[in-house]
């Protein structure tokens, strides 16, 4: 008898620490640096999707100066983020501090619900005065959580780029790079993009919140760089990444093998952003908060 209770006071104490644990770990912000290779053959014309993991792209050595750099920020669920609006303009300050921001980008997932929407749009707001403060472009795109609003660009002060493209310089070369990105239909009524700004000319970095965008494009209008978020790195990171098995069965890539961190998907270079804030749950176990410098290099 002494035994079982013995055992069930360790998988109390367990299971105490691992709440604590989770509760915690929401509040731990990893701001991190990755560094995104133009791939040598460009997006493949391949219709098959290809995944394949680029280990030590993560806060790699710098090795050399990078043709444009961008702070980026994705799944901020304002009513589930313990990252504070101060502790997040201080990453953005120590980013541009140590090498200029060309632009600051928000991958979309304002709140998780609309009834929200005010301290979502307070906070970003917040982080487009900083930006407008060190001289920082701010840019957007809508999250599956977004599809409420249609004023969130206006209220939030970021330039949305679900609709239009921006043409930026290359610091090495002066080579011209279009950023562009594709709205957010929200999951419900989903309707996927099968066309970007791709041009024949410009190498296009494309802003997109959930990745498996990417699954939809036709092959000619793969871009040559993705940023994303939604996945949230699993937010609970189970086992054999039962999350996605069994909690988010709808998602495509991470069934594919791409959860977070940097990959070559059919030629283009792709980081997904594990994300600011929690969704439905404040909880997060082995999958940090993320506001990340990407590092572009033609
Ligand atoms: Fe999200």
């Amino acid at each position: 008898m002494d035994k079982i209770y013995i055992i069930l006071l360790v998988l109390a104490a367990v299971i105490l620490l691992g709440i604590v644990w989770c509760l915690t770990e929401a509040f731990i912000l990893d701001h991190d640096r990755a560094s995104l290779k133009r791939s040598p053959g460009g997006p493949s014309s391949d219709k098959e999707v290809t995944v394949k993991k680029l280990k030590g792209r993560m806060n790699a050595p710098s090795d050399g100066p990078a043709d444009l750099r961008f702070f980026f920020f994705s799944d901020l669920h304002a009513e589930l983020c313990p990252i504070t609006v101060k502790r997040l303009c201080n990453a953005i300050k120590k980013s541009h501090d140590a090498g200029a921001i060309d632009a600051v980008i928000f991958g979309g997932d304002i709140t998780t619900y609309p009834r929200n929407s005010k301290m979502g749009f307070k906070y970003l707001s917040q982080v487009s005065s900083f930006c407008k403060e060190l001289g920082i472009p701010f840019y957007g795109v809508s999250g599956n959580h977004d599809y409420y609003y249609n004023n969130a660009p206006e209220e939030c002060g970021f330039i949305s780029l679900d609709a239009i493209e921006v043409a930026l310089t290359s610091h090495i070369s002066g080579r011209k790079i279009i950023l562009t990105g594709l709205s957010d239909s929200g999951k419900k009524n989903r309707v996927w993009h099968t066309e970007t700004a791709v041009q024949e000319n410009d190498p296009v970095i494309l802003i997109v919140h959930d990745p498996d965008a990417f699954i939809h494009l036709e092959p000619q209008y793969r871009p040559d760089f993705m940023l994303s978020g939604h996945l949230h790195g699993g937010q609970m990171k189970l086992p054999f990444r039962m999350e996605f098995l069994v909690l988010r069965k709808s998602d495509q890539l991470p069934r594919m093998g791409a959860v977070q961190g940097v990959y070559d998907l059919s030629g283009t270079s792709v980081f997904i952003s594990r994300g600011l804030g929690c969704g439905i749950l404040p909880f997060r176990f082995l999958s940090l908060p993320e506001a990340t410098v990407v590092e572009i290099k033609l």
